[in-house]
């Protein structure tokens, strides 16, 4: 079927609601970004110290109807053109969620266009599709706000958790850390950008968990830091801030990396994906590329922009979903905490 001014391609219409940015995208044939609209609420949440979900539903609101516009105006397309509608369902803020869903849903139902729910960890994976075809079995390290997962595909929406975070996110714990160097939110980058300056100097805890585990911890990491940061007042002495988030930086780094290459190196994958939020952290992309190259494993990152939440990673998601035929019913709900390895049933 002919689709758009560039001929026949399949064009998904992208909807993520479900933290603080408000983004609606167009992709071609799951691959071709042709907009990606992004009205981020970080400066109001910000100074809150963190995200308002009642705020940023109510964000969500005023911004979601003029920001699916802008996403078509940009594409160059209309709704008629729309072979599919893909709109994050879950996991995230429910009234979040349900902004997009809501609006998903009623273009669907006026316009007739099929409808797919996409769990939003599977976006920020299949952000790495815009740069590179998959190439199975492979293996995503997924580091978000609210995700540390080591998830093992071996095809397309086959989702297997090797690994997760028994406490906070990678995310949470830069957040958290951040907080305690009175940096503001969201605090990641701010570390990423003070570590660079600094030394990792300060002895602090690798949490390595059982031996053959895939799973992480970084409570007692945070803790570290905190107990750190107390001791040095106590006793008058000025830390480094450059090389305490130099530190805890080393810190997360290693634990990521490494279970990543031996988790890489067990399952004999093609592939190593990064993904989330934390995944734009310079540190990380530098440290799992020089790992990568030594054992001889190809790594996909996607640029920045695609790192953190945005709408071209959920319609890139929702074609693969489009493609199985996986079409969800009028009665798609927001669902706060989704399993990823359901996500194929919705
Ligand atoms: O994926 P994302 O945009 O939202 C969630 O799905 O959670 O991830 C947001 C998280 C925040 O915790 C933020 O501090 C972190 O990603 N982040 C970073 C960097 N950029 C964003 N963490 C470390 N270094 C960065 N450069
Ligand atoms: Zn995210």
């Amino acid at each position: 079927m002919s689709k758009t001014k560039t001929g026949k391609q399949e064009l998904i219409l992208g909807i993520e609601t479900s933290c603080d940015e408000t983004s609606a995208a167009v992709v071609a044939d799951g691959r071709i970004i042709l907009s990606n609209i992004i009205a981020s609420q970080a400066d109001i949440h910000k100074r809150f110290g963190g995200v308002v979900p009642e705020v940023a539903s109510r964000r969500h609101v005023e911004n979601i109807t003029l920001t699916i516009e802008e996403a078509l105006t940009e594409a160059n397309c209309s709704l008629d053109d729309l072979s599919a509608i893909a709109v994050t369902c879950g996991p995230g803020l429910v009234g979040a969620l349900l902004v997009g869903v809501a609006a998903a849903k009623a273009i669907s139902f006026a316009r007739g266009i099929p409808l797919i729910g996409v769990h939003h960890i599977a976006g920020h994976i299949y952000a790495n599709r815009l740069v590179s075809e998959m190439e199975f079995p492979l293996l995503a390290l997924v580091v978000s706000g609210g995700h540390t997962e080591l998830v093992l595909m071996r095809e397309h929406y086959d989702f297997a958790i090797l690994g997760q975070t028994r406490d906070d996110a990678a995310g949470e714990a830069y957040d958290k850390v951040a907080r305690a160097l009175a940096l503001p939110y969201p605090g990641g980058p701010h570390i990423d950008r003070l570590a660079a300056e600094g030394s990792p100097s300060i002895p602090l805890p690798r949490a390595w968990l059982e031996a053959d585990s895939y799973d992480f911890s970084f409570s007692g990491l945070k803790s570290a830091v905190l107990n750190t940061l107390h001791n040095a007042s106590q006793r008058g002495i000025e830390l480094d801030r450059a090389d305490l988030a130099a530190s805890f930086q080393a810190s997360v780094i290693e634990v990521l990396v490494e279970k990543t290459i031996r988790a890489a190196v067990e399952h004999n994958v093609e592939q190593v994906l990064l993904a989330g939020g934390v995944a734009a952290n310079r540190g990380l992309r530098e440290r799992l590329t020089e790992r990568c190259r030594e054992i001889g494993i190809a790594l996909v990152i996607p640029p920045l922009a695609l790192c953190t939440d945005n709408a071209a990673m959920i319609a890139a998601a929702g074609y693969i979903g489009y493609q199985k035929g996986m079409f969800a019913s009028l009665d798609l709900n927001g669902t706060a905490n989704l399993p990823l390895e359901t996500s194929v049933r919705l």
